[in-house]
């Protein structure tokens, strides 16, 4: 068997098309949606990350704005610029690029940013709306995962989820949109002693350790639905993510490439914030 591709690529197109009429509608209106986005540092994966996401804001016909500052701005600078873009009515949305130096508290950072504005999906306030089923900003690797499942018409009420990985941005998250959605969900990590034997169990996986070929072939059911957040490199600088794309497409039915699977998505779900955010603050 060789399982369907889930092409974030494809997806992220239509989705983006949706957002750019949506953001035709708010301009007739005189509302341009903005996004600003702060890199503090010169972490180059981070350069590459917000590139991308001012891209994206200039093809969905977003206004964006990106600051960058020195690896040894004070925290207190940071947070004064963030309050400063809470304060500033063109910017709908503030997404802090991580990490962050380590002299500065990335949590604090987060907290400053106005939830109205939390795009990203990381303030406390964010995770609590998730956790309880209110309104709020999902994070957009999570997001765009379950939009993934929506594209396929996959229907997760009593289906077991496995998710690898607990991180705040992806892990946890996910997990908590798996289970709105009626699935029954397993959270594994670096401290979970047998993982074959909670995949083996899954009828969709999520992988998201940043670790290459965490999940191979003899860990999948045949035809699970396997879905791949990692980022990696092969030897030979190839980007690959946590699964072993190859051999675990013979066995799965549903599986997203790296790259052109989770990586589109979650840009594609930041633009979507960012507009639902701008639509939001018209509405209010
Ligand atoms: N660093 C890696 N991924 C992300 C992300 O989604 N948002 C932010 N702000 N920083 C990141």
């Amino acid at each position: 068997m060789t399982a369907q591709l889930i092409d974030g690529n494809a997806l992220s197109r239509q989705l983006r098309d949706n957002v750019r009429e949506r953001v035709l509608t708010l301009r007739a209106r005189g509302v341009v949606p903005g996004l600003a986005v702060v890199l503090v540092g010169d972490n180059p994966a981070s350069q590459v990350y917000v590139r991308n996401k001012v891209k994206a804001c200039e093809d969905t016909g977003m206004h964006s704005v990106l600051e960058q500052y020195p690896a040894d701005m004070t925290e207190a600078d940071l947070l004064a610029r963030v309050t400063a873009l809470n304060n500033d009515p063109s910017i709908h949305g503030i997404l802090v690029q991580l990490p962050l130096p380590a002299h500065i508290n990335a949590q604090r950072v987060i907290e400053t940013i106005s939830p109205a504005k939390d795009v990203d999906g990381f303030h406390v306030g964010s995770a609590g709306a998730l956790m309880v089923g209110q309104p709020g900003f999902w994070p957009c690797t999570p997001y765009g995962c379950m939009k993934m499942l929506e594209s396929i018409g996959y229907n997760l009420r009593g289906k077991h989820a496995v998710v690898i990985g607990r991180s705040n941005i992806v892990g946890k998250p996910m997990a908590l949109m798996l289970l709105q959605q009626n699935a029954t969900v397993t959270i594994c990590h670096s401290a979970t002693p047998d993982l074959k034997a909670m995949t083996l169990q899954a009828d969709v996986i999520v992988a998201a350790v940043g670790k290459r070929n965490v999940l191979t072939a003899d860990m999948v059911k045949p035809g699970a639905v396997v879905l791949d957040v990692g980022m990696n490199r092969t030897e030979e600088g190839k980007l690959c993510g946590d699964v072993d794309f190859a051999d675990v497409k013979e066995v799965a039915g549903y599986i997203t490439p790296v790259p052109g699977g989770v990586g589109p998505m979650t840009i594609t779900m930041l633009m979507v914030n960012t507009l639902a955010s701008a639509e939001h603050m018209l509405a209010a």
